[in-house]
């Protein structure tokens, strides 16, 4: 597998939760996981593959620490870097802005990298989402408030996926 780091903000620690899982799964060591509340471009740097996770707050803005680690994601040199994203959001409170942050650091990193691991909105309850383009969430997309239930087997079909790729 292709050096691999993942970077996730998170407030509650729900994305936090997520990104570790997904570490786990992936056999991603301890210091590859970065809270982007402390990144530095330098971190990313080092990576072949990245995987970036916001949960969404405000209506469809970024997770807090994200709010200026986009900036730094937009300075970063991304190219022929893969990219796959994944977030956490509630489609039942906010079902017209479902996991928009997803979609806003899909809008910096599309074009200048490789953007991988894109899913079907099949099974998602919501009406409208930045994550969705074309038809498709831009990445791995959890409701950890109301479908937890659901979200073992999403994020198992994500990472099998992901592992054809990198
Ligand atoms: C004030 C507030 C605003 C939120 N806004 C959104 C939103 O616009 N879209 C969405 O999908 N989820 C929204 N959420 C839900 C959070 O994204 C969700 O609870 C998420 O799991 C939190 O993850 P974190 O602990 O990693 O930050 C909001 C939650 C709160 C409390």
């Amino acid at each position: 597998m292709s050096k691999t780091g993942i970077f996730y903000g998170s407030s509650n620690g729900t994305t936090e939760g997520i990104a570790k899982k997904i570490a786990a799964k992936l056999g991603v060591e301890q210091k590859d996981i970065h809270d982007v509340a402390s990144a530095k471009v330098n971190d990313l740097d080092e990576y072949e593959v990245l995987l970036l996770g916001s949960s969404t707050w405000g209506i469809g803005d970024l997770q807090d620490d994200w709010e200026s680690f986009i900036k730094v994601l937009s300075s970063a040199n991304l190219s022929g870097k893969k990219v796959a994203l994944f977030g956490c959001g509630d489609s039942s409170s906010y079902p017209d802005s479902f996991c928009d942050a997803v979609g806003k650091i899909y809008q910096v990193v599309k074009g200048v990298s490789t953007v991988i691991g894109f899913t079907s909105t099949e099974g998602y309850s919501f009406d409208a989402s930045e994550a969705v383009v074309d038809h498709r969430f831009v990445g791995l997309i959890l409701d950890e408030e109301n479908e937890r239930n659901l979200s073992e087997k999403r994020i198992e079909g994500w990472i099998a996926e992901l592992k054809t790729e990198i």
